[in-house]
């Protein structure tokens, strides 16, 4: 193992890195990244990567985008920072709420700002549990979401979420929080069953667990319209349609959790409308300013908002706010974001090439190690198995996709490996026809000398 370079050992001894193997990383030191132009990333050698994942889900106007850099810097220099408590407001926020009611894929009455995507579910579950105690239904309490969702890291989302790293050792999730099948059909599909038949058993599976918590007591169920983090696990046809039902008959109130899927992803403004499905309230966080800055929302429909007065005719005051929810620079940056999505024809364009990478993408199913190729959109998801004929996966202890990621980080590609040695890419929204084949291109060659180093260790074998 080569030596530590100066900054990757200040910063193994400063930083306590999110999501990484703590050891390991103690050994490897991070990769550590100084600038970004387009869909390139160039880590301190001066090497450019293909960021194939904006960031985490999120840069969909690429880097260094000066009409982004110029609205912060104006609205820093105007005002830097305001609130939305206590009955203060600023324009840019304001505005930034007009904007988002009018492009809603549903009718939104209000929205409410906040920071990051685990602070807009934690939100989401908050207002639910409001509103039922104004609508005189304290027992209507209980949150549904799926198996490998996710939904952030703070301990309401996080209990939302449905991975086991999540939870373990964390005592998580908090009581109150069910967690319904899983919509992946490559793994959880019945021999024979065809995609409808497979999303009709989890619409009964989902109907049986509320009748058995009691209908009574269960007020939500949460959705990515396309699961990120847990796989990109795109559902199988008829799905939502018979998700939507179920709720329905027990009134439980539909949240689409558009954190990744939300402006532009797979190629509509929302995911609900690829997906053809009609929330009840929406979250929102990452491409809303292409993560220029940090900013994130809930949008809420009026039959919450009525509720929502009636709470505050009673208690005085609603008792929920973040410092920086709305801050004036991230809003003035979204708002920028949306005008260049609008101006661009972002979403159009992303649909567009959406049909290239996709059919990139689905090519790689023929990979000795790929199991199932999956996405839509500008998502995507390489399952790398032991065994193509029988589905079986890799031993977890080998970090079989880790190893694929670095191996993609030598060909310059930065790709996301998941639990279950998924490889996921997200590419900016903005990528290029050529940056495309160009990312398929290194993609390949990661996937090959993955399967050299498989082949050399006997990893297939374990
Ligand atoms: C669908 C979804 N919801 C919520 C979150 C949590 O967002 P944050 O990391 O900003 O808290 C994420 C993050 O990746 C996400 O993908």
């Amino acid at each position: 193992m080569a030596p530590l370079s100066n900054l990757a050992a200040r910063d193994v001894e400063t930083l306590l890195h999110p999501y990484s193997n703590l050891v390991r990383l103690r050994e490897t030191g991070p990769l550590i990244i100084e600038r970004g132009e387009g869909v390139y990333v160039y880590d301190t050698e001066g090497k450019p990567y293909i960021e194939g994942m904006a960031g985490l889900w999120c840069t969909a106007l690429g880097y260094g985008n000066e009409e982004l850099v110029e609205a912060a810097t104006a609205q820093m220099r105007k005002l830097s920072f305001a609130h939305l408590f206590s009955g203060r407001s600023h324009d840019p926020a304001i505005e930034l709420a007009e904007k988002l009611k009018e492009i809603a894929p549903v009718a939104i009455s209000k929205v409410f700002f906040c920071g990051s995507g685990s602070e807009a579910n934690d939100t989401q579950i908050k207002l639910v549990w409001y509103f039922n105690n104004a609508l005189g239904r304290p027992q209507k309490k209980k949150i549904v979401s799926r198996v490998k969702a996710y939904h952030g890291v703070t301990i309401a989302a996080a209990s939302l979420t449905g991975l086991p790293g999540n939870h373990r050792d964390f005592d998580l999730p908090l009581p109150g929080f069910l967690h319904t099948g899983c919509p992946h059909y490559y793994r959880f599909a019945e021999n024979g069953e065809s995609e409808e038949e497979f999303a009709s058993r989890l619409a009964a599976e989902l109907d049986a667990l509320i009748v058995k918590g009691g209908p009574d007591t269960v007020a939500a169920f949460i959705a990515e319209p396309v699961m990120g983090a847990g796989g990109v696990i795109v559902p199988p046809k008829t799905y939502f349609e018979k998700i939507m039902t179920v709720c329905a008959k027990y009134d439980v109130f539909m949240i689409s959790d558009e954190v990744i899927c939300g402006f532009g992803r797979l190629g509509t403004a929302f995911g609900c409308e690829k997906l053809n499905f009609a929330p009840q309230s929406i979250s929102i966080a990452k491409a809303m300013s292409s993560a220029y800055l940090p900013i994130a929302g809930v949008m809420i429909p009026e039959a919450m908002y009525q509720a929502l007065l009636t709470e505050s005719k009673k208690l005085g005051v609603f008792g929920h706010g973040f410092t920086y929810g709305g801050h004036p620079v991230s809003a003035a940056v979204a708002l920028k974001a949306l005008e260049i999505y609008t101006r661009d024809r972002i979403f159009e364009k992303a649909a567009t090439r959406g049909v290239q990478f996709q059919a990139r993408l689905k090519a790689l199913a023929e990979h000795p190690l790929v199991g199932e190729a999956r996405g839509l959109g500008l998502i995507g998801g390489l399952e790398l198995v032991a065994d193509k004929k029988t589905k079986r996966s890799f031993d977890p202890q080998r970090g079989v996709g880790a190893r694929c990621a670095q191996f993609g980080e030598a060909e310059g590609l930065i790709v996301r490996s998941v639990l279950g040695d998924v490889m996921t890419l997200c590419p900016p929204l903005i990528i290029s026809e050529p940056e495309i084949d160009d990312l398929f291109d290194r993609l390949k060659r990661t996937l090959d000398k993955t399967l050299d180093w498989v082949t050399r260790e006997h990893i297939a074998d374990s």
